[in-house]
């Protein structure tokens, strides 16, 4: 056995396939040029698992998640799999990974490159130098409070239940790793809730409070209603730093701040777990934007998403700093150049493929390192 790290690559559906080579490519590179090895298995995930194995993720594939230091995920789903029964849908994979693997800190950045300031749909002035952390809480709340489910009341109606729950061990470990994050940031949370009219709200806000006097009383602590925290965005977006919110609101305002850096396809994300007695935490990493099954098998796949996923990879499960710093790198620079994947173009700029972009990413890594 070698000691190297593992990496299980779960490429999914549609453009995620597309991107990940890409990722794949950049590994390659990384062997030849600096000797990093990675040990690389590859399985399905999603719909392709689905029609493969009959489930969207298997228990062997759960297995290899678990065994591995860090899970690459690329997208799954689209509407050839609409009518599979819930459970086995492209989208339970992603939450049994979450769950089992208990990544409850979602750590999605909105940074905006100057390069890209003219694809933001807000003015100018707005979104230069944007900056902001959304950290959502992603094993808990709504997307798994128990009781769940629809049941016949009569022969005309029907009743659906979801059940939104947060015990204060839940909101007291995401509001640490807020408060921890924000210490490398600019020393700002907003904590995000509904206290106005959820008894969840009311907790969240106490518990955060309560942790923020006791442990980090020179962090800036402000609350925000959910709606307000949605206003702000598209008002004053630079006014947030980190964004601590719950599941649900997590995954509805990390849509709009990554509306504000100009294209979904720009946004990487983190999936941390805690820290085990080894030292060791479970992570996943994968983009924000979703298989697209409009665009899927054409070439017009943005990777870059994908690309700085990987790079958070390095610094958040491996410490690779540097090389996280070179990927980043080159990202900017090949912007700075005006290469530009169709989502990102302005309507007189000229597109270049999914692979082609990977291509420019490499060469640029090649620059850079002096090759
Ligand atoms: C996200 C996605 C997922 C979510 C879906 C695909 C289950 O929208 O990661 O933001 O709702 O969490
Ligand atoms: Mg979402």
């Amino acid at each position: 056995m070698s000691g190297n790290k593992k990496i299980l690559v779960l490429p999914g559906d549609g453009i995620g396939k597309e991107v990940m080579q890409e990722v794949l490519n950049i590994i390659d590179w990384m062997a030849k040029n600096k000797s990093i090895e990675f040990d690389i298995s590859e399985r399905l995930v999603g719909g392709a698992a689905y029609d493969q194995e009959g489930d969207s993720i298997s228990d062997k594939t759960m297995e290899e998640a678990i065994k591995s230091d860090a899970v690459l995920f690329g997208a799954v789903g689209g509407s050839k799999w609409d009518n599979v029964e819930r459970s086995k849908r492209p989208e339970a994979a992603l939450l049994r990974l979450r769950k089992e693997l208990d990544l409850f800190a979602n750590l999605r950045p909105a940074v905006v490159f100057e390069a890209l300031i003219n694809s933001s749909s807000l003015k100018k002035d707005l979104v230069t130098d944007l900056d902001i952390l959304i950290l959502r809480e992603l094993t808990s709340g709504v997307y798994f409070g128990k009781p769940r489910g629809i049941e016949k009341i009569n022969a005309v109606e029907e009743r659906a239940v979801d059940t939104q729950s947060y015990s204060t061990s839940e909101i007291h470990r995401i509001g640490k790793v807020a408060f921890d994050l924000a210490k490398l940031r600019s020393n700002k949370v907003t904590s995000v809730e509904k206290s106005n009219v959820m008894e969840t709200g009311v907790l969240w806000r106490k518990v955060i409070s309560d942790l923020h006097k006791k442990e980090y009383n020179k962090i800036k602590l402000d609350h925000m209603l959910a709606d307000n925290c949605a206003m702000q965005l598209v008002r004053q977006p630079k006014q947030f730093d980190v964004i601590l919110t719950d599941n649900l609101f997590g995954d509805l305002l990390s849509d709009i701040a990554a509306m504000l850096t100009g294209s979904l396809g720009m946004l990487p994300s983190a999936s941390l777990g805690a820290l085990d007695s080894n030292g060791k935490r479970s992570a996943m990493y994968e983009p924000v934007h979703g298989s697209a099954p409009d665009i899927a098998g054409q070439g017009k796949a943005n990777p870059l998403a994908m690309i700085m996923s990987f790079a958070m990879m390095l610094k958040y499960s491996f410490g690779m700093n540097e090389d996280s710093k070179l990927i980043e790198q080159s990202v900017h620079n090949v912007l700075s150049k005006g290469l530009r994947t169709p989502d990102i173009k302005q309507s007189h700029e000229k597109a270049i493929s999914t692979k082609e972009m990977g291509m420019a990413i490499i060469e640029e890594l090649n620059i850079l390192s002096g090759k």
